[in-house]
């Protein structure tokens, strides 16, 4: 079977990711500027003050995707840019930037895919409690208005969230992520609060004229280490709803999963009434990020949390040291259907991509075969799961650019191109050449 009409081919990045020129055009500071700024934080120090530099480099950029055949890219608007306190009127400079790049987007012929949070909270809110505090779900949604406001004319997609489970885990339970916070499972509310201000988003892009509303979230399949225990068995479905059905059940089905494996009152306590039916706004389409499966087996009896997470064995891995298991991208997919079936919205893969630590050759090319490999065997997967007959309508690879990977810095490369961050100088790797070729053979 094809793929479906209008199937969008897409690259994807995250403005702290990318962007640098922190202190430009009144961008105020965000969480991760303070984090990446704190010794230990970071490996090896590094930060996105310069970044990609696309912040200025991004003619050279849209060339780069109009060369690859995209017709979608998604980027993330830096809030601290819009709301440089976090609150009240727009910074028109910092809106002006992503007005320039939706032009010139358009003019490409590819069509903008916006998220609105992708981690870079500004500080002044985190200084307030950040998303522990109900209140930043009602600055988030004033911050999708503003920028709906400016540019829901001309973007085709809106995600509110990135990753909502990486902002509660690594940020406010485990520390690892920006503002590196270790409330361990106190953290909960983290997640009440960003699927609120999800919800309340949704209503405020729709009332500037947004078209296509969703989230993405991040989905692990849970393996259980040895299947036939049943203790490892129950640890696994623990992590899956941790993982993969606290950010997905609300949304969809109107209500948290049962969350008793973590112990302790659960949400409950921070559900308002009608939170539940502001978060279940029905949406256009559920953003699906995957990287890898998780094995889990059940934790020593004093352990924090109702699993372990053990390596998963037996698979190539990348550069990250993930494993590398396309199936268990098409058992997710399934799976999705499997659990939400009428209620499932049509599915686009908003992230999907591995790190390597390519380089450039010394013919000037950068042959990353690993990185071809990977993406042919898991976009294999997702045909097989529209031959399947489940609705996917694009798939986003991450990354266009190498970038600022997050608390490993500038050592994992993502991208699709290669960049020195000397010079600045993109050199697209082969796996660029052979996608432009992939979205040029699936177009004809
Ligand atoms: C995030 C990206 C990140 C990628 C690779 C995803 O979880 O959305 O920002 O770079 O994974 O780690």
């Amino acid at each position: 079977m094809g793929l479906p009409e209008g199937f969008r081919w897409g690259v994807a990045t995250a403005a702290y990711q990318v962007e640098g020129a922190v202190h430009e055009d009144g961008r105020g500071p965000s969480t991760w500027d303070v984090f990446a700024h704190t010794p230990g934080r970071v490996r090896d120090g590094h930060t996105g003050d310069v970044a990609c530099d696309h912040y200025h480099r991004w003619p050279e950029d849209v060339a780069l995707m109009r060369e690859l055949g995209v017709n979608s890219y998604r980027f993330s608007i830096a809030w601290p840019r819009v709301q440089p306190s976090g609150s009240g009127a727009a910074n028109p400079r910092g809106l002006d930037f992503y007005d320039r790049l939706v032009d010139a987007l358009l003019a490409a012929g590819i069509d903008p895919a916006v998220t609105l949070y992708h981690w870079d909270l500004p500080q002044p809110l985190e200084d307030a409690g950040g998303w522990m505090n109900r209140d930043t779900a009602y600055r988030f949604a004033e911050f999708a208005y503003r920028a709906a406001d400016r540019l829901a004319d001309r973007v085709g997609m809106w995600i509110t969230l990135n990753e909502p489970v990486v902002v509660m885990a690594y940020g406010y339970a485990f520390g690892v992520y920006a503002p590196g916070r270790t409330l361990m499972l106190d953290a909960l509310p983290t997640a009440h609060h960003q699927l609120l201000g999800h919800g309340l988003a949704v209503t405020a892009l729709r009332s500037r004229g947004a078209r296509r509303v969703g989230l993405a979230n991040h989905y692990s399949p849970a393996w259980p280490a040895d299947p036939s225990s049943a203790a490892d068995r129950d640890a696994a479905l623990a992590f899956d709803g941790f993982m993969n059905r606290m950010f997905t059940d609300p949304v969809l089905s109107g209500a948290y999963p049962d969350l008793g494996a973590l112990g302790g009152p659960g949400l409950a306590p921070y559900v308002h009434d009608l939170d539940m039916s502001v978060i279940a706004s029905p949406i256009d389409f559920l953003g699906v990020n995957y990287y890898q499966p998780t094995r889990l087996k059940a934790p020593p009896a004093d352990g924090p949390l109702p699993f372990d997470m053990v390596d998963v064995t037996g698979y190539p891995v990348t550069g990250m040291g993930w494993p590398i298991v396309p199936d268990a991208f098409l058992s997710l997919l399934r799976a999705l259907r499997g659990r939400y079936s009428n209620g499932l919205p049509p599915l686009y893969i908003t992230e999907n991509g591995c790190s390597f630590p390519d380089e450039v050759g010394p013919d000037g090319t950068v042959d990353d075969t690993a990185r071809i490999e990977f993406l042919d065997a898991h976009i294999a997967a997702m045909r097989t799961a529209i031959d399947d007959g489940i609705d996917i309508r694009g798939y986003y690879a991450w990354s266009l650019l190498d970038n600022f990977e997050w608390a490993e810095g500038y050592h994992p490369r993502f991208g699709l191109v290669h960049v020195d961050y000397e010079t600045q100088k993109r050199t697209p790797k082969r796996s660029y050449g052979w996608y432009r070729d992939l979205i040029a053979a699936s177009s004809k």
